[in-house]
């Protein structure tokens, strides 16, 4: 049995309660994910996938079951914990890009770095390497209003490495980009997943994008279904 898992998730039950009802969307999900693969989630809108993703992030709560990322238990985590887990574990693109709009592109790739404590000169040569990555050297001192949509998101795919992640967890990335540049930033994800030899979890409804994937799960009544092609 291969023990170097990324994510291990076992019953994992998501239940919404308001005082008049309660919405289970999650329920008897199970997954494991083993160091370097690369998983994609497809599922109907409203199935829970960014419910699914959120609480993978640390930025929602399961209401019960056991989820285990490398170290870290998710539901035992206190504050400090939740912080340490998202700095140094977790690498997050979303649909919008979420870029410091008072900041360069490279200011926002360096921020998250400098702040987990790496000194300065290192950041910067880090934000400096994945830019060029990702093919922005020359905007490196643009603001974000000064790129384009899909500039900004292959800002968003090189923040999401400045800090070695294991884990990069994508929701909808390529959701807000016309069909170029979905295929750009997608393959652009994927590249450089492999390069820096990351896990991935993508959240996504572009079938094809999907399925540049290892493993495709849809979410099917609140659980993980793989999708065989
Ligand atoms: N905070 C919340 N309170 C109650 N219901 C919620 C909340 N957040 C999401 N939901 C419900 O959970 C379901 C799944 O939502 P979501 O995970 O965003 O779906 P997806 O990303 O697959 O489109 C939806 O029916 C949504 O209305
Ligand atoms: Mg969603």
């Amino acid at each position: 049995m291969n023990n170097d898992f990324v994510v291990k998730i076992e019953n994992l039950e998501k239940t919404y309660r308001t005082e008049s009802e309660s919405l289970t969307i999650l329920r008897n999900l199970n997954l494991e994910i083993n160091s370097g693969t690369k998983v994609s989630i497809v599922g109907q809108s409203g199935s829970g996938k960014s419910t699914f993703l959120n609480i993978l992030g640390g930025l929602d709560t399961a209401t019960s079951g056991l989820i285990q990322c490398g170290p870290f238990l998710l539901n035992q985590l206190d504050e400090k914990k939740l912080t340490e887990y998202r700095s140094s574990y977790l690498g997050l693109i979303f649909q919008f890009h979420y870029l410091l709009k008072d900041f360069t592109a490279l200011e926002n790739i360096f921020l998250p770095a400098y702040m987990a404590g790496m000194p300065k000169n290192e950041a910067r040569e880090k934000a400096l390497q994945l830019l060029s990555d990702v093919g922005l050297s020359e905007r490196a001192e643009h603001l974000p209003s000064q790129l384009s949509g899909g500039e900004r998101q292959r800002v968003a795919v090189a923040r999401s490495l400045i800090n070695d992640p294991k884990l990069i967890l994508a929701d909808e990335p390529t959701g807000n980009l016309d069909p170029a540049n979905s295929k750009l930033i997608g393959d652009l994800l994927f590249s450089m997943v492999d390069k820096y030899q990351k896990t991935l979890v993508l959240v996504t409804h572009d079938m094809k994008l999907a399925s540049k994937a290892d493993i495709c799960y849809s979410i099917k009544d609140g659980s993980l279904v793989q999708v065989v092609e």
